[in-house]
């Protein structure tokens, strides 16, 4: 490895895509074929290189999946249509639709339409709720659960840590800042959530020990913003343009990695960090969809 403080998301997502394995032959031995159908609206190439991939982990790890393409100019009727005949499938356990969604769709009313029992992205109001109560019945999303589980997995002490999430979305800091208030030993942080209108932001940040970057600035946290020893998790996947690439673009986070890096106790790379982990969570969930199916 070429640093020893590198955070190893493929390996340790690898650990759990076999945990998983084992759940998905055993409800197979059970009569039950885990299905999870994603739903994808128009042709935003980023959308279909992530569910390409999701597409293909559920392959690997024997869940059945279908991926319903429908066109930009879908209306927010006939994709609701969609999602209540997927409930009531018996066949499909877990259902995903990608987001974002075209703007004339609200997706606040597609994510709140798709059954909480079904809802393996944890978008729902009712999951959304049981998780900020520490209900475990819920589901978790997907990328924040992912970050809990790396920093458990690497043996990164949350409780009474001081944690700084940068960036207030639905998808990732909103949950991300539930999941380590919780009163539990793998969270029980001391959170600070970080966002666009928060003054003194490197200040906040160089208290923290832990710092969770998903606020999608390409490259913000500089190493001047960390403190020595503080983990790193670099949530931000942004295309900025690039001299000499194939498309004039590259991909990179919201951590300037090659400064941090030697600041850092523990960083994720990028890519192999958190993306990994989104996609084991996200499989991982659909094992227990198909579970709680199957205890119905
Ligand atoms: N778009 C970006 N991240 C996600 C995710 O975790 N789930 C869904 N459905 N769409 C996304």
């Amino acid at each position: 490895m070429a640093y020893p403080n590198l955070i190893d998301g493929r390996a340790i997502a690898e650990q759990i895509h076999s945990e998983t394995a084992a759940r998905v032959q055993d409800l197979r031995q059970r009569g039950v074929r885990p299905g999870l159908a994603f739903v994808r609206v128009g042709e935003d190439p980023a959308s279909r290189v992530y569910v390409g991939m999701k597409e293909r982990a559920c392959a690997r790890l024997g869940i059945v999946s279908i991926t319903q393409v429908l066109p930009d100019s879908t209306t927010e009727a006939e994709l609701l249509a969609l999602i209540d005949a997927l409930n009531a499938s018996a066949e499909w356990h877990g259902i995903l639709v990608q987001a974002p969604l075209p703007s004339h769709i609200q997706s606040s009313r597609v994510f709140a339409r798709v059954s909480p029992l079904k809802d393996v992205d944890g978008f729902h109001p009712e999951n959304v709720g049981k998780l900020m109560l520490g209900d475990p019945s819920g589901f978790v999303p997907c990328t924040p659960g992912g970050v809990q589980e790396l920093l458990i997995r690497s043996k990164v002490k949350t409780d009474g840590a001081e944690v700084v999430v940068l960036g207030r979305g639905d998808i990732v800091g909103k949950p991300m800042t539930s999941i380590l208030c919780q009163k539990s030993p793998q969270a029980n942080a001391t959170v600070t959530l970080c966002h666009s209108r928060t003054r003194h932001v490197s200040e906040h940040c160089r208290r923290a020990d832990v710092i969770i970057a998903a606020m999608g600035v390409p490259e913000f946290l500089k190493a001047e913003m960390v403190k020595p020893g503080a983990t790193v998790i670099d949530v931000g996947v942004n295309r900025v343009p690039a001299a000499g690439t194939k498309d004039g673009t590259k991909l990179v986070g919201d951590v300037d990695f090659a400064g941090v890096q030697p600041v850092a106790g523990l960083i994720t790379p990028n890519p192999g960090g958190v993306g990994p982990m989104t996609i084991a969570l996200l499989m991982r969930n659909t094992a227990r969809a198909a579970e709680m199916f199957l205890a119905k």
